[in-house]
């Protein structure tokens, strides 16, 4: 399916109520099967990734009811783990999946992942290894690389993994299969990611101790076996969503974006932090932004600032196409295993708008410069790549520059932002239309 965004006067007004997170939303839901009773989800994410981790926990034995408001999970716990009666298609969901192999830890018997082509070419060595570490039964196709997995719940050891990749996926697989085990699991990384799952842990009654190196490095140590109590929690709003808007209010001349109910905790709101060295005019509350358009200076982003803000750099990238100056994002080689190679995806994104880009192992630069509007009455046709983060980047510099942009495949925006068409009719000036177009109507 294809979007067609027409802008002439790029502006952004309005209020934003970013859909529920999304890491935190398949986390509440892992953390509901292992509880034994019933646990009760506020705002659950409606993105097909988290549908994907639903039907996980459902095939686990979980039964999942209600939605919208308020979700219900009643589990047998921890305990009660089912064997999948079938195989476990995580579609999409990178967070899902490598989450879900930690928890299959915990089921007895066999369970296959798979998932769609952009999923199955992912990298999976990194959450097997560790766990292998553990002793987990553990294998995966093209010698334990990618998916199909195929996991054999068990007893796994106690131990201390050392992970060299700053990873929230891969600490949360090895705390969720830590539950389980008799004794300690010490999870080292090299710099505090995402910390979602001890949040939730440290909600569902689960003791974990925490410390940090003198060079950064976050240590964690859970001790099992612990079962974790029931929720009832309410799932804040998507900084990772919300920073679409943000960054398209914080560049274009006179827009006004008030964003509610966000969750803008240090590991997440690292955008936030690099748009303001940028000069974006951002007034910052505990769970709320508002965001006024100015003209921002180019920027340089690299080491351990990349974790906080490693899903925002596609959409920071568009902010720096309107930045005076260069701007630099190194140190950022994960970009090329995430939904898409990020790093190939942002530069063909940006240079189909003739902005300059150069791109390296681990990152990119941009040569900023383009002004709001400049490029109405000019057309250019881009792809989504499977990857639902270009999709709204793409969106973004189509509403900005102005013009004509058509973006290829955009059904993969569902995978984690259902709503961001309709948002961006809602905030912003540009018309918005979704379906197939006549070839012949092609820029
Ligand atoms: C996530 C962790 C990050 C992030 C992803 C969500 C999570 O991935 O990019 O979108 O919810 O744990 P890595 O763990 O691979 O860094």
């Amino acid at each position: 399916m294809l979007a067609r965004i027409t802008a002439n006067e790029p502006a952004i007004s309005g209020v934003l109520v970013p859909p529920a997170d999304k890491s935190i939303s398949h986390r509440a839901l892992l953390f509901a099967l292992l509880a034994e009773g019933t646990s009760r989800l506020e705002h659950l994410s409606t993105a097909h990734d988290v549908g994907a981790t639903a039907r996980m926990i459902e095939l686990f034995g979980a039964s999942v009811t209600g939605g919208g408001a308020e979700t219900r999970i009643t589990s047998p716990g921890l305990w009660g783990l089912r064997e999948a009666a079938d195989v476990v298609d995580m579609e999409n969901s990178g967070t899902g999946v490598r989450l879900g192999i930690g928890v299959a830890t915990l089921v007895p018997g066999i369970t296959v992942f798979t998932g769609d082509t952009s999923l199955r070419q992912r990298p999976m060595a990194r959450v097997l290894g560790p766990l292998r570490q553990l002793e987990a039964s553990i294998w995966g196709r093209g010698g334990d690389a990618m998916l199909p997995v195929v996991v054999r719940g068990g007893k796994l050891k106690s131990g201390t993994v050392d992970l060299r990749i700053a990873s929230a996926q891969v600490k949360s697989a090895l705390l969720l299969a830590g539950l389980g085990i008799d004794g300690p699991v010490h999870v080292t990384e090299p710099v505090l990611t995402r910390p979602h799952t001890e949040e939730l842990l440290e909600l569902a009654g689960v003791a974990l101790e925490e410390s940090y190196t003198a060079d950064g490095a976050h240590r964690v140590t859970i001790r099992g076996p612990a079962q974790p109590s029931p929720l009832t929690y309410s799932i804040p709003g998507d900084p990772s969503a919300a920073a679409f808007f943000v960054v398209a209010a914080a560049v274009i001349p006179e827009a006004n974006l008030r964003v509610d109910g966000v969750y803008l905790g240090p590991t997440r709101s690292g955008f936030l932090d690099v748009l303001g060295t940028m000069g974006a005019a951002i007034e910052r509350g505990d769970s709320d932004l508002v965001v006024e358009g100015t003209r921002l200076s180019g920027t340089v982003v690299q080491g351990l600032a990349i974790p906080s803000l490693i899903d925002e750099i596609p959409i920071l990238c568009v902010g720096a196409a309107f930045a005076e100056g260069t701007s630099a994002f190194r140190d950022a080689g994960e970009l090329r295993v995430k939904e898409s190679d990020r790093i190939e995806a942002t530069a063909r994104l940006l240079e189909a708008f003739g902005v300059g880009v150069e791109t390296f192992d681990d990152g990119l630069v941009v040569h900023g410069g383009l002004r709001p509007g400049s490029l109405r009455g000019k057309r250019r046709c881009i792809s989504a790549r499977l990857d639902h983060r270009i999709a709204m980047a793409g969106a973004i510099l189509g509403l900005i520059a102005g013009g004509v942009t058509d973006i290829e495949g955009i059904e993969t925006v569902a995978t984690s932002y259902p709503g961001f068409f309709d948002d961006l009719r809602r905030l912003g000036s540009a018309t918005v239309e979704i379906g197939e177009f006549d070839e012949r109507d092609r820029p």
